[in-house]
């Protein structure tokens, strides 16, 4: 185990943030997180676990011991005719893994292609594209206690999934509380691809381009493609704007809430949900108090998608932050809604 001093992190938190770790170790094993944890100096201080840093606003250097998860390994762990079960390292890149498993013919996982950040990442905040969220494919993950240096594993009930949320998103006030936020980094997850496959196509943009293309029946190759034209046509890619994707989680409001705002504002984009609450386009809502294309300092709103706040060259963590606030203000003095942030600020 090496401890490295006064690491540079632009290059690992995708909105391409200049600060510093002040201690970084790089976990390829747990073995790595066990002589971390046995170190006189280190072993006790505060840790945070680092993936692909693509959820991630950093305010200033970083104090806790900087935990840079390199745990690499894919392979295809059971198959049955009912599913492939698909493990991968928590260090791997999310979308090269995803193109792996479709070269494989493990389909599933197509609709998320495209997601910047790690394998291990995926489930801390449920990813979710398409009308898919790592929920509906996780069989279950390998993770280690940054406390005691013991290995466990979760099922999807332990890991508690919500819209863009899990237990890795909680802090436990209290031994025994709910969260394992700093409190365990995740080594390995598992996936199960259910056969037959069958693809999900109800969303807007995939409908778009089944009729653009007159092909009904696509392939999960296909859907891959139209997939990652969609982002690129929507979304900046981190390499050359950072960003941390969507800044905002969509809100949800009641029927009526949802009424009340329909007769103010008729052409809100809204979605009824199954469990009767109404989700509300947070894009939308920004767009429409005008944010699009607007900049505090160095941080922005990009231009094609008001959800995506962007590094414009230079940003500091603090104005991202300022940028979120004055557009949560502002939504919030129009709709009444009250924006939650997706990203969490270090
Ligand atoms: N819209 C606007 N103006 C904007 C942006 C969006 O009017 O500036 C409208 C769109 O026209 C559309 C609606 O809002 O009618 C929804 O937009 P979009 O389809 O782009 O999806 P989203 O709800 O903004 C969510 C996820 C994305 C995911 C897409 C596709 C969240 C917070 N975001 O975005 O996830 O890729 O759906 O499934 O749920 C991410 O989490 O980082 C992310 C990119």
């Amino acid at each position: 185990m090496i401890v490295e001093q006064n690491v540079p992190l632009q290059a690992h938190n995708s909105f391409g943030i200049v600060a510093k770790a002040r201690a970084l170790v790089r976990v390829r094993s747990q073995d790595d997180v066990q002589q971390l944890l046995a170190d006189p100096e280190h072993g006790p201080a505060p840790k945070f676990v680092l993936g692909g840093g693509s959820n991630i606003v950093i305010t200033g250097d970083v104090k806790p011991v900087v935990l840079k998860v390199e745990v690499l390994g894919r392979r295809l762990v059971d198959e049955s005719p009912r599913a492939f079960i698909v493990e991968a390292g928590a260090g791997e890149n999310w979308h090269d893994f995803v193109t792996w498993t479709l070269e494989q013919g493990f389909d599933g996982l197509e609709n998320l292609a495209l997601i910047p950040g790690t394998v291990g990442a995926s489930p801390v905040q449920n990813v979710g594209a398409y009308g898919v969220e790592l929920q509906d494919r996780f069989e279950s993950l390998d993770a280690i206690d940054l406390v005691t240096g013991k290995t466990f594993t979760l099922d999807a009930a332990q890991c508690a999934f919500g819209y863009r949320d899990s237990v890795f998103k909680h802090v436990a006030a209290k031994e025994g509380d709910f969260g394992l936020a700093g409190r365990a980094m995740i080594l390995r997850v598992r996936f199960r691809l259910p056969r037959p496959w069958k693809p999900v196509l109800g969303y807007a943009d995939i409908e778009r381009k089944m009729q653009e293309t007159g092909i009904q029946e696509p392939s999960a190759r296909q859907v891959y493609e139209w997939v990652c034209a969609v982002r690129a046509a929507k979304l900046p890619d981190p390499r050359v704007i950072g960003n941390a994707g969507s800044f905002f989680k969509n809100p949800t409001v009641s029927p009526d809430q949802c009424q009340d705002i329909i007769a103010r504002e008729p052409n809100i984009v809204h979605y009824p949900m199954a469990d009767g609450t109404v989700k509300l386009a947070a894009g939308w809502l920004i767009d429409a108090c005008g944010w699009k294309g607007k900049s505090v300092g160095n941080a922005g709103v990009y231009e094609r998608q008001a959800l995506v706040l962007v590094n414009r060259g230079g940003a500091t963590g603090g104005e991202v932050v300022t940028l979120a606030r004055a557009i949560q203000t502002s939504v919030y003095e129009r709709f009444g809604i009250r924006l939650e942030p997706e990203p969490v600020v270090v």
